[in-house]
């Protein structure tokens, strides 16, 4: 089997840059983790993906040097490109290099809640069913197609932290699921 290489690009906690990489360590897995970039070089996810043993790379924030984030990508010999949580937009001359090859997780059931405080948007609107959306990345924002969703409920007492938790333990499995997708459609 011949395994997609992730480049996955993180700005903080990087929970579901875990879950991914954590899932391509299972050697039945069609993807391999094989380079992590950050803007942030305070990102705690930085310190996972090191002790996972995983290539990692700070690169300039202000302006976000994408052309840079590109070679890095380019020399990995990158499939996919996962955002985790990464807080920069990637502008239109990136995403049309890498067209329909950059996947983002959302914590909304798109196409609602767009944007920030997706969870908080989610509260105040009075849902009772939420969650989280894998979907290609587009220039405009959290609007590209689809690839996977898991539905989440809102409960009675729910605040902004436990609801983003409950989101957030369906997130590390919806990823990780629609890399699987992705990986095994282009098997095929
Ligand atoms: C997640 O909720 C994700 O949906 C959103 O940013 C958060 C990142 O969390 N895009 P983590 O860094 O993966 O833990």
């Amino acid at each position: 089997m011949r395994k997609i290489k992730l480049g996955i690009l993180i700005s903080g906690r990087g929970s579901n840059m875990q879950a991914l990489i954590e899932a391509c360590q299972d050697h039945s897995f069609p993807a391999e983790a094989v380079c992590v970039i950050t803007n942030n070089s305070e990102a705690a996810g930085l310190k996972v993906a090191e002790q996972a043993g995983i290539s990692t790379f700070v690169v300039e924030n202000k302006p976000l040097d994408a052309n840079k984030i590109h070679e890095i990508l380019i020399q990995y010999k990158v499939d996919l490109i996962c955002l985790a949580g990464f807080m920069r937009i990637l502008k239109v001359d990136f995403l049309s290099k890498w067209h329909n090859r950059v996947i983002n997780i959302h914590p909304s059931l798109l196409p609602s809640f767009k944007g920030l405080d997706a969870q908080e948007q989610a509260l105040k609107a009075g849902v009772k069913i939420t969650g989280c959306t894998v979907h290609y990345v587009t220039p405009e924002i959290d609007a590209g197609a689809i690839i996977a969703q898991t539905a989440v409920p809102v409960l009675p007492n729910d605040d902004i932290q436990s609801l983003s938790e409950r989101i957030l333990a369906e997130e590390h499995k919806c990823y990780v699921e629609a890399v699987r997708l992705i990986a095994e459609s282009n098997a095929k």
